[in-house]
């Protein structure tokens, strides 16, 4: 059965772009670290995209951070993505894993609640109550799988789980094996397989990567991940994502171009402090990153096709942005409310006027 045949949602990266995974182990003769089914370059195209022979760009970013990723993996040390909320750290993640084995899935998600079961291994409480501790009673968690096979572990959010849960990963990464002394024999111990690797996320305005112990510091080489720097290449993104969200969503159109330039100068103004002519403004407190303006985009062709049958208007940029930019700060509210009073009117063009007018939409 195909992908689009079951309708899942979100597929992961493999089953996305599992013709260009298949196309690029056909041709890929370079030498490879053990353990991988790609060599580094053929990782490196397949996340940042090669026109020539059809690999779609996925992660818009240096390729030389890719690289310094990929090199990363293929030592001992675990590979940590830093940066601020949005700016594609677990996509990369996500892409690096399924270049590299195959398999994206190992995932676990950090929080307050995350416990070492979910990191190493649970048992089947009927099965071990029945027959005691065997292996078939045994239930893995992805760092025992990605160690048994040999594939890479990704572990999101790691600076919210407890300091002491975090702590387990250190002798993991050190020893490169598993102990599970419940467990009798050969069974006891798993050692990792050769592909075996970390990848951490960690968002910079949650809560800090200083909360990482210097000892799991240790074990990761660090690369922050930053935000778009450059109009274009932001705006295409947001245009081609938000696209492919509304194809998936049933919503037939795109938003016009002037519309989306617009969403696009208005993220950027108002997460940087400065308008595109160099004046100083109030910066919102709530991330105006990419990922949210990708998500405004859809929201917009959702709310657009749905309610009325037809393309965006630049009023909906303001209906959109109330709740899926401005979260739970009052005063962000304020400060979009002021942007849209004083620097929009200042602004030419038929969206931006229509952009200013549609301010009594924004809710409060
Ligand atoms: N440089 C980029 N390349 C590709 N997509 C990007 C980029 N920046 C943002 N995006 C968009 O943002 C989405 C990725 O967000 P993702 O969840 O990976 O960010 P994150 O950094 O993990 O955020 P958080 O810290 O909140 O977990 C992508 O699906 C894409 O639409
Ligand atoms: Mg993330």
């Amino acid at each position: 059965m195909s992908v689009e045949d079951q309708q899942i949602q979100r597929p992961p990266a493999e089953a996305r772009f599992a013709a260009e995974l298949e196309a690029l182990r056909r041709d890929d003769n370079a030498a490879r670290p053990p353990g991988w089914a790609l060599s580094l370059e053929a990782a490196r195209r397949f996340i940042c995209g090669d026109e020539a022979h059809g690999i779609s760009a996925k992660f818009v970013g240096d390729p030389a951070l890719v690289d310094r990723c990929l090199v990363t993996l293929a030592t001992s040390r675990g590979l940590m993505l830093i940066g601020e909320p949005g700016t594609a750290k677990s996509l990369l993640s996500e892409l690096i894993a399924a270049a590299i084995s195959g398999d994206s899935t190992l995932t676990i998600q950090g929080g307050a609640a995350t416990t070492e079961d979910q990191i190493k291994y649970s048992w089947n409480y009927a099965m071990l109550v029945a027959d005691g501790p065997t292996p078939r009673a045994l239930v893995p968690a992805p760092m025992l799988t990605g160690m048994g096979r040999g594939r890479i572990v990704r572990f999101e959010e790691i600076t919210r789980c407890p300091l002491e849960v975090q702590d387990c990963l250190l002798s993991l990464l050190s020893e490169r094996s598993l102990a599970i002394p419940e467990l009798n024999g050969p069974d006891s111990m798993t050692f990792a397989r050769q592909g075996f690797n970390v990848i951490a996320t960690a968002n910079t305005r949650d809560r800090g990567v200083n909360e990482m112990s210097a000892a799991l510091k240790r074990r990761f080489n660090f690369e922050t991940v930053f935000p778009i720097a450059d109009f274009d290449t932001e705006y295409r993104l947001v245009v081609d994502e938000a696209a492919r969200l509304l194809r998936e969503s049933g919503v037939p159109a795109a938003p016009p171009r002037d519309v989306m330039e617009v969403l696009v100068t208005t993220f950027r103004e108002l997460r940087t402090g400065r308008t595109e002519s160099g004046d100083a403004m109030d910066r919102m407190s709530t991330v105006m990153s990419t990922a949210e303006a990708v998500s405004v985009a859809h929201a917009m062709g959702v709310r657009a096709w749905f309610l009325r049958g037809g393309e965006p208007e630049p009023a909906d940029i303001v209906a959109t942005m109330g709740g899926a930019a401005v979260k739970d700060d009052a005063e962000d509210l304020t400060r979009l409310r002021r942007y849209l009073e004083q620097q929009v009117p200042r602004k030419r063009g038929r969206v931006w006027l229509a952009l200013g007018e549609a301010r009594d939409l924004l809710p409060g």
